[in-house]
């Protein structure tokens, strides 16, 4: 009898080549798993038409982690012990990507984080990398820009008290802000799922800050900046401030003409000219009909880490995988990516105005 064709991701030299992904298809932060998931099935398709990796084709096989940590743990084994993945993209996420993280790295199965910028992930150990720049750069690029660009002397930070993300942020811009020489007149906190952010906004707004740093995601920042206009009546002047979790369509939805004037960190702008941009933004419009946003780009950079590194190392032997993906280097469509020793890229961020409910690019802050 004939051998039987080794099963989609058996692991061994011969089948397809499976790579998991742990990623936020539903729930509270649903658009950034979406766009996560384009890019990679973006990158895979460009793959494959190629002919793959290692001459096998390349599947990806997505988890919903529902935007929870308790599902991305789950995603994590499941992927790893079913599925028989050789590598994960994800999460999003820092606390997701927290959860799933010690999981990968026992088994000893690489995880690339596309987006998540809290320092601890890639701190849990060395199968942990990240395509992302990390937070204590985002965090002060944006205290800098407000010290600097926007004269501000008194700040206000908001941060979601269930997210090591905001938390963590909101240190660092308070840290930065400080030792700008400015002082931080109000600090209130929230958690994910909260729709009423009155309260604490007329707290903030009593408090007279020149700009309201609210490191969230846009599940919530959509409503706070949308019930700081039109509920408790901020004056126009006072800048509420953001990092990455603000990228989403669904912040203009939810915040209306009301996000329209304010400042957000980001790790890619369309609107930036590089080859590498172009190339992923025909290709994306041509295969999405829509211009892709910062997640979309840093899963099919974490996703090409992954391959690339694979077709380098010649195999998908993790300690071989491993060592490859800590020494790659990309002109990635996110900027230049080659890790310190941290497993960290150190890239430039953007700033983005929002104006006409839209994302304007507005300056490039080099680290
Ligand atoms: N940086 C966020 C986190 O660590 C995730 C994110 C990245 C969200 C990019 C939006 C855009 O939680």
């Amino acid at each position: 009898a004939e051998p039987a064709a080794p099963a989609a991701g058996d692991n061994t030299e011969e089948g397809d080549i499976v790579i998991g992904g742990i990623l936020p298809m539903t729930g509270a932060i649903a658009t950034f798993g979406q766009s996560s998931k384009k890019g990679v099935d973006l990158l895979v398709e460009q793959v494959n038409a190629k002919g793959g990796v290692l001459g096998r084709k390349v599947v990806f096989k997505v988890e919903d982690n529902k935007s929870t940590q308790a599902d991305s743990a789950t995603a994590a084994q499941k992927l790893i012990q079913q599925d028989k993945v050789v590598a994960i993209v994800g999460a999003v996420a820092s606390s997701n990507s927290l959860a799933a993280a010690p999981i990968a790295q026992e088994a000893k199965i690489p995880m690339v984080s596309g987006s998540s910028t809290n320092p601890a992930v890639t701190e849990v150990g060395d199968y942990i990398f990240r395509a992302a720049f990390i937070d204590p750069f985002q965090g002060a690029v944006m205290a800098n820009f407000a010290t600097k660009d926007l004269k501000a002397v008194k700040a206000a930070i908001m941060t979601d008290a269930n997210s090591d993300y905001s938390i963590g942020l909101g240190n660092v811009f308070k840290d930065v802000f400080t030792a700008n020489g400015g002082t931080i007149v109000s600090e209130v906190s929230f958690v994910s799922g909260d729709t009423d952010f009155n309260t604490i906004l007329t707290t903030v707004k009593n408090a007279k800050p020149d700009v309201v740093f609210v490191p969230s995601y846009y599940d919530t920042v959509g409503l706070i900046l949308n019930q700081a206009k039109n509920n408790v009546g901020f004056p126009a002047e006072v800048k509420f401030l953001g990092g990455d979790g603000w990228d989403s369509p669904a912040l203009f939805e939810l915040a209306g003409d009301a996000a329209n004037g304010h400042y957000f960190s980001n790790h890619y702008s369309p609107d930036v000219d590089s080859p590498e941009v172009k190339a992923f933004i025909d290709a994306y419009k041509a295969k999405y009909n829509e211009v892709p946003d910062a997640l979309a780009a840093l899963a099919y950079d974490a996703a090409n880490m992954i391959l690339t590194s694979i077709e380098k190392a010649g195999t998908t032997d993790a300690p071989a995988l491993r060592d490859a993906i800590a020494a790659v280097e990309l002109n990635a469509v996110t900027g230049k990516i080659k890790l310190n020793e941290k497993r960290d890229p150190v890239k430039s961020a953007v700033v983005i105005v929002v104006e006409d409910q839209k994302q304007k690019y507005f300056t490039t802050v080099n680290p």
